[in-house]
């Protein structure tokens, strides 16, 4: 069993690989039963400053499951308004700051998660008038909390990272593939009608690289992930036996694939150019949703997504309602992969 007391997971980078296979490992044993994380007595507070079903069901459910108790908050909409600047004269909307909430919180529980996105709250486009994305993949808040946390803070969703999202994926990926290394899998843009965060997709990528496949990340020119996140998953991949390519060509890159993970995500290209990126955007949707033609010249691949999505726009009902779609087992994967994380990061 993974030992991880302490530790903070605030990002896809925060764990190496062995330790990565380690929790998967733990999920795997719990998920069939073979172990119970200790969490009895144990309380996470999650703090949710943005919406969600998978991530706060699968918290609250792993707490629940396993003895303990996970308590949500909404921040400003049932407790006070949250603050992490440092010397900010709080005059004006936040009431309470990190430096007193997360040692209180600390004090009343056992594991603190948070997801807090400027970029799910308002999209790539609208976060550029405050902010440029430089700024917001600092994560400040989050990592300004768990400077002053005093239990091991977890993240449920940033601006840069989704690491339970990554996990989940790789678990799936080990039950379907067996040994997923040297396989060949394809993280795909699509078509979305709104600039949707990078968080996801980089916690997908990592996760793939992590487990030594044979990845390929597709996208059209301007749409790339973070270029520091993708240096860096390259170099996990290659550690662990993996390579990471990137293209522009669909045929190319789904041929021989044995994954097919979609995901919807904004251009950093076009950061805070909406209007110019919706123009430039337009003329890809049809040939970026994936339908049964895209998933036929594969090698039979399987198919991920994390959920939401919307159907018909980033993937036809037929690859959705198909054999081959995984995505409801990826669901529930969360569940498993957070009682994993939880247990590990809480003592066992
Ligand atoms: N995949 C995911 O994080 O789902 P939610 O946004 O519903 O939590």
């Amino acid at each position: 069993m993974i030992d991880l007391t302490g530790r903070d997971f605030l990002s896809s980078l925060d764990f190496t690989p062995e330790e990565v296979r380690g929790l998967l490992a733990f999920a795997r044993d719990i998920k069939s039963g073979r172990v119970r994380p200790n969490l009895a007595g144990k309380v996470a507070s999650l703090l949710f400053f943005n919406p969600s079903v998978r991530t706060r069901v699968s918290c609250e459910s792993a707490m629940a499951r396993f003895g303990g108790a996970g308590i949500t908050l909404n921040p400003g909409k049932d407790t006070w308004n949250f603050e992490c600047g440092e010397g900010v004269v709080m005059d004006q909307n936040t009431q309470e700051h990190v430096r007193e909430l997360a040692p209180v919180l600390s004090r009343m529980g056992h594991l603190v998660g948070i997801r807090k996105s400027e970029l799910i709250t308002v999209g790539l486009d609208k976060a550029a008038v405050s902010s440029s994305y430089a700024e917001l993949a600092k994560d400040e808040f989050l990592h300004r909390f768990a400077e002053f946390a005093e239990v091991p803070v977890i993240n449920l969703e940033s601006n840069r990272w989704h690491p339970l999202q990554g996990l989940a994926d790789a678990l799936t990926l080990q039950e379907k593939l067996g040994e997923p290394r040297g396989k060949k899998y394809v993280l795909t843009w699509t078509w979305h009608p709104k600039s949707l965060p990078v968080a996801t997709p980089h916690s997908q990528l990592l996760a793939a690289c992590d487990l030594g496949m044979d990845v390929t990340l597709l996208h059209p020119q301007g749409w790339g992930l973070e270029p520091e996140v993708v240096r860096r998953a390259r170099a996990r991949a290659e550690s662990q036996g993996g390579r990471l390519s990137e293209t522009h060509d669909s045929d190319a890159a789904l041929k021989g694939a044995v994954v097919v993970c979609a995901k919807e995500w904004g251009s950093l290209d076009y950061y805070g150019r909406f209007e110019e990126e919706q123009r430039a955007k337009e003329p890809l949707r049809a040939r970026w949703m994936v339908d049964a033609t895209k998933m036929h010249s594969t090698d039979d691949a399987l198919f991920l997504h994390c959920l939401p999505v919307r159907r018909n726009v980033v993937v036809s009902d037929a690859v959705l309602n198909s054999t081959r779609s995984a995505v409801i087992d990826e669901a529930e994967n969360r569940l498993w992969t957070a009682a994993a994380v939880f247990g590990a990061l809480a003592g066992g």
